[in-house]
């Protein structure tokens, strides 16, 4: 038996045909036309996947979700609804529903939704990525912000909805663009990467639409653009929030029409290739700044998909750190292992460089560490380094405020110093990764490192020493 799947229909043709496919499939269907008897049988039964109309004899099955969530907070649901308006479609996404199919639907495609969404809440955690999205896929994480992305990410794949990206730098949008990309219809098209911001001003025009021969001193040939070459697939406008204003005003044309034109040619081209666009800005004040379109922002969110970064969700980091070594070995660097601790201390650091960050880091530290299990210990002195270029300006004072207590809170529960030593073991714990990092910032020397923090140079020597902490192993290693 596969699972079980509450049907909520009152359209006894429309049930019975998806009671029908899914039987033939090996599931058990149980079947309703009422919210009433819904929340009854939920109250009894434990089911895999909701199916639920929207409009249902003795309400909204939208509305009372809530209730279904209270009731079943594991089950996933699928919303199937003949009111294919994008209120409809906007609320059923907001309601965290798996998926949401307008009527009439394609049943291969329900029924291969209905697989991945018990596959996605079969696996004892509801956190656990549905399977369909990363088969191959480097995107690693399951923490429930990505889960979130991935969800989102499904909603795009049999459509050819724009999609924005957002996320700070290093966040792996990119990587998701790609993912839509190769898990979407158009996965046999070409996918064009574009970066807005790498273009001179200029040229955007022409390198996105094309030109004909003679268009501009020095348009010697024709030239098809990257919408032309991503016909049939994927364009990545990438870095959009850099564009020239100029250049917005073309995109959104083009984006509005649905044709282009090459610079200085007649000819009206049909675009046929998804948008997928990201940035790294907030797009909000330039938007009221008036250097990024309004209406342009609109056209390309039409799904927008936030990447959280990386401090946000820590619970990847492990996962991350893991597979970054295991690729790092996998391209002719040392093969490492990363104990628990080891990995505790990565997950408890701010990573404000995201996932981009953590991948450098965790190959430099598969070139550099000097034992094959990597510790708390060797990745200390990489931290630190790390740390130096980064000076404590006011703004990341306050940042760190809340980082600390939250470092404090997880070490706590780690550390467990005996009743009486509490406060030296804090303040040991404290001080290693603030000499590392004075030490760091000024290459080793003890007098000036003192200088810095406001101590005396002979009690720094004694608590290094203490410490165990060697100053020239703390110094950076530049030439
Ligand atoms: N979830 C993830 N799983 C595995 N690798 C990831 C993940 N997210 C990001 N990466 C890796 O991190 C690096 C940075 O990702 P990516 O280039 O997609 O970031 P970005 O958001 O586009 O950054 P930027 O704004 O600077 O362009 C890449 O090497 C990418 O493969
Ligand atoms: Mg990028």
């Amino acid at each position: 038996m596969k699972g079980r799947v509450l049907l909520v229909e009152d359209d006894d043709s429309i049930a019975l045909v998806i009671t029908a496919a899914l039987e033939a499939e090996g599931y058990t269907v149980a079947r309703c036309p009422s919210i009433a008897e819904r929340d009854r049988l939920l109250a009894e039964n434990t089911f895999g996947l909701m199916l639920t109309d929207v409009v249902l004899t003795d309400g909204d099955g939208m509305e009372t979700l809530d209730r279904v969530r209270a009731a079943a907070p594991h089950m996933q649901v699928i919303i199937l609804s003949a009111q294919n308006t994008l209120d409809t479609a906007v609320r059923a996404s907001d309601t965290g529903a798996f998926e949401y199919f307008p009527k009439p639907f394609d049943l291969d495609e329900l029924i291969r939704t209905v697989h991945q969404a018990i596959g996605a809440s079969g696996q004892a955690e509801a956190s656990d990525i549905p399977e369909d999205v990363a088969p191959g896929l480097p995107l690693v994480g399951r923490s429930p912000a990505m889960q979130t992305v991935y969800r989102m990410i499904t909603r795009v794949l049999r459509n050819d909805l724009t999609v924005l990206i957002l996320g700070e730098s290093g966040t792996g949008k990119e990587l998701v663009a790609e993912a839509i990309h190769q898990l979407g219809n158009r996965s046999t098209g070409p996918f064009i990467a574009v970066n807005t911001a790498a273009i001179p001003a200029d040229l955007i025009e022409s390198e996105l639409f094309g030109h004909e021969k003679g268009a501009f001193t020095g348009a010697i040939a024709r030239r098809v653009g990257k919408f032309e070459q991503a016909r049939g697939g994927t364009l990545f406008l990438d870095e959009i929030g850099d564009m020239p204003l100029e250049a917005q005003t073309r995109l959104l044309r083009a984006l509005q029409s649905g044709r282009i034109r090459r610079v200085g040619g007649t000819d009206e081209i049909t675009l046929d290739c998804r948008i997928v666009a990201a940035t790294n800005r907030d797009l909000m004040p330039m938007i009221a700044a008036g250097t990024f379109r309004e209406d342009l922002y609109y056209r390309l969110a039409v799904v927008p998909i936030a990447l959280p970064p990386l401090r946000e969700r820590a619970d990847d980091i492990e996962a991350l750190a893991r597979h970054f070594l295991g690729r790092a070995a996998s391209e002719g660097l040392p093969r490492r292992q990363l104990t628990a601790a080891g990995a505790a201390l990565l997950a408890r650091q701010p990573w404000r460089g995201n996932v981009r960050e953590l991948r450098n880091f965790v190959y430099r530290l598969a070139l550099l560490a000097r034992d094959e299990v990597i510790d708390a210990a060797s990745i200390e002195p990489l931290l630190a380094l790390d740390s130096a270029p980064q000076p404590l300006s006011g703004e990341l004072h306050h940042a760190h405020a809340a980082d600390f207590a939250s470092a404090l809170t997880s070490w706590l529960t780690e550390a467990e110093p005996p009743p009486g030593e509490l406060y030296s073991a804090a303040l040991a714990a404290f001080e290693r990764p603030l000499f590392l990092h004075a030490l760091s910032v000024t290459g080793g020397n003890q007098l000036r490192a003192a200088r810095l923090l406001g101590i005396n140079r002979n009690t720094l020597r004694k608590r290094l020493s203490e410490l165990a902490i060697d100053p020239d192993e703390a110094a950076p290693a530049r030439s």
